[in-house]
């Protein structure tokens, strides 16, 4: 009797639990475990939020607790307050196929959905690589959705823009390009081998089968065209693509960026009318010091500054802001009026328990960014 009564009591409490904790609204706190709805650590990184009705959706990797390649796909979040997230499943799911683009253990990066207004459908740009190949296949991928929840429609993958020059190298820099010879460079990082690489080497090498296409960001301008930012030639280069009005490929106009900067995890936004870029360079999971450019247009010219971050992580290993406060940025989104810098705290032992890094952006008095450490996002 008295053990029933004990089992009833638990059971209450059990229900009580189950009821009331997925409706109360979490606090977000920086440097620590985000959890959704079901009390889960939310499995959505390198990626983007869009707004679409009343509600927001939070694309992201799904990442295995152990193990770097994508056994899922990308994880999709839903929330009205930017702080109760719904685990919505997976947006796009890897396939069963053998020899698929997107075969089961592959490698999916830094998903990223743009709605597209006038065809009405949501699509998904994100960095392939195909399975077993490492990263050497540096390609970026498409799919589509009549929902934002999904599922998404794989439609393909590709290098960019095979065939094509930037829209603004003059033949006689074409001319310089086509010089060179990467085959011939053994020894990188040497001041020749640098002077190679800005005449644009790896463009060339690249030139006929298209150029690589690894981390990635894309952007909706004001007049709806959209951009899709990535690091390519060996990560040397940022790449500027313009997208065809239906979002599912590229008009073939692009633009580099800092080449030879070796820079990666581009985000970007428009603030009064200038565009700012912030990046991180190259040490794979690890952090390093953020890098900002600005532009008046989004075809440049691009001028680089010092990183916009400043401060110390209190209550985070006190990273500091020449780390990135310990992240590496995947999107910059508008949350309660504020551009929002979205970052990740890899884990690269459990690449599911990653941390994510919100923090506002704040301009200076010349209108420059410059974010802080925050505890909490908003
Ligand atoms: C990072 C990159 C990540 C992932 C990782 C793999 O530099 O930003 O998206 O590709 O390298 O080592």
């Amino acid at each position: 009797m008295k053990k029933n009564r004990w089992m009833a009591g638990l059971a209450l409490c059990c229900m009580a639990l189950l009821t009331s904790a997925p409706t109360q609204a979490q606090e977000l706190v920086n440097g620590q475990l985000w959890m959704d709805t079901e009390g889960n650590h939310i499995n959505a990184h390198g990626g983007n939020i869009i707004q679409y009705g009343d509600t927001y959706y939070w694309y992201g990797e799904n990442r295995p607790y152990r193990g770097f390649t994508t056994e899922a796909g990308v994880g999709v979040y839903s929330s009205k307050d930017l702080k109760t997230w719904k685990n919505e499943g997976i947006a796009l799911a890897v396939s069963e196929e053998a020899g698929h683009d997107i075969e089961r253990g592959c490698i999916m990066e830094r998903p990223k959905v743009l709605y597209n207004a006038k065809t009405q459908k949501f699509v998904m740009l994100f960095h392939l690589e195909l399975k077993g190949r490492g990263y050497e296949a540096a390609r970026v991928a498409f799919a589509e959705s009549d929902s934002p929840t999904g599922p998404f429609r794989f439609i393909r993958s590709t290098r960019v823009n095979a065939g094509i020059w930037p829209f603004n190298m003059d033949k006689k820099a074409q001319q310089a390009a086509q010089q060179t010879d990467a085959r011939k460079w053994k020894e990188w990082w040497t001041l020749a081998w640098r002077k190679e690489v800005e005449k644009g080497m790896y463009l060339w090498r690249d030139f006929a089968g298209g150029q690589m296409s690894r981390d990635m960001t894309v952007f909706i301008d004001d007049d709806g065209k959209a951009y899709h930012i990535t690091s390519s030639q060996e990560n040397l280069t940022l790449l500027v693509s313009e997208l065809t009005d239906d979002f599912l490929d590229f008009t073939g106009k692009y633009n580099m960026v800092a080449p030879g900067g070796q820079n990666e995890a581009p985000c970007l936004m428009k603030h009064d009318g200038t565009y700012w870029l912030i990046c991180s360079g190259c040490t794979g999971w690890a952090p390093n010091e953020a890098r900002m450019f600005s532009a008046p247009s989004i075809w440049g010219p691009w001028k680089q500054l010092p990183s916009p971050f400043v401060g110390t992580a209190t209550g985070y290993r006190n990273m500091p802001a020449n780390k990135t406060f310990g992240a590496q940025g995947t999107y910059i989104f508008p949350m309660n009026g504020k551009p929002t810098f979205m970052a990740d705290i890899w884990n690269d032992r459990h690449l599911s328990q990653s941390l994510h890094l919100w923090l506002p952006i704040e301009f200076d008095s010349e209108g420059v960014p410059v974010i802080n450490w925050a505890t909490t996002p908003f």
